[in-house]
């Protein structure tokens, strides 16, 4: 059988691939606001997506006008994801790669890196945790970075988010243990209690002083 005729049986099958955790950004309908504000304030040149998955989050990324790639490294969830997303495939360029390869090719293009760009990093989801190569790829390279990594503590909240064991939870201690002087956190201000869908915790990255001022004015975020 095909990879994506597979991939369609699974789609039909199994109905965890069908909702994506409820849609765009974990059916979270605070982090939509989030990101909508964020999106307003740094005005990307092009958002960039690691992890797939079924393109709930692509498809919900195209709305906004801007080029999105995304990298998916399972070649069966990526044909579904383009069959979700063929109504604005002239917006989305799709790449089957594991993320670290695709983050080095795209930043060695130096017109995109000049730009401001948005990262949502996604890329988790079993012991090859490729967050902190992801990381230091696209700070070490682009001076104007908005990263949003998903699935993150929140400190001092009850958001959701993973652990795949000794040093590789999705915590400021992760951070923390990458030892970068240049970046500056911050994590939504709505509490997870208000939060609809999945609950996933986040944190916001930037690596310059305008993003930091123009994201500090926002309510949605506060500084970590
Ligand atoms: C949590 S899901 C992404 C969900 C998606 N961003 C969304 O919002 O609906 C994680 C995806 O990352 C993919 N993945 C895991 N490791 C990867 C890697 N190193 N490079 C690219 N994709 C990877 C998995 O195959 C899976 O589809």
């Amino acid at each position: 059988m095909q990879p994506k005729h597979k991939a369609m049986l699974h789609f039909i099958l199994e109905p965890y691939k069908r909702t994506s955790w409820g849609g765009a950004m974990n059916g979270q309908a605070g982090r939509i606001r989030l990101f909508r504000d964020i999106f307003s304030v740094v005005q990307p040149s092009a958002i960039i997506e690691t992890g797939t998955f079924i393109g709930a989050t692509t498809k919900f990324f195209a709305e906004f006008g801007v080029p999105v790639y995304s990298v998916e490294a399972d070649e069966r969830v990526l044909a579904v994801a383009k069959r979700n997303t063929r109504h604005v495939r002239d917006r989305v360029a799709f790449t089957l790669s594991d993320s670290r390869s695709f983050l080095r090719k795209l930043v060695s293009d130096p017109q995109l890196c000049k730009s401001r760009l948005f990262f949502y990093l996604d890329a988790h989801w079993n012991a090859d945790l490729p967050l902190a190569d992801e990381i230091n790829i696209i700070f070490d390279a682009c001076t104007e970075a908005i990263i949003m990594i998903d699935d993150f503590e929140v400190p001092g909240d009850s958001y959701n988010y993973d652990d795949y064991g000794p040093g590789a939870a999705l915590s400021a201690s992760y951070l923390d243990a990458m030892e970068r002087t240049d970046i500056y956190r911050f994590y939504p201000s709505l509490p997870a209690s208000s939060e609809t869908g999945a609950k996933r915790g986040c944190v916001v990255l930037c690596n310059d002083l305008d993003a930091r001022d123009r994201l500090s004015k926002l309510e949605s975020l506060r500084p970590g």
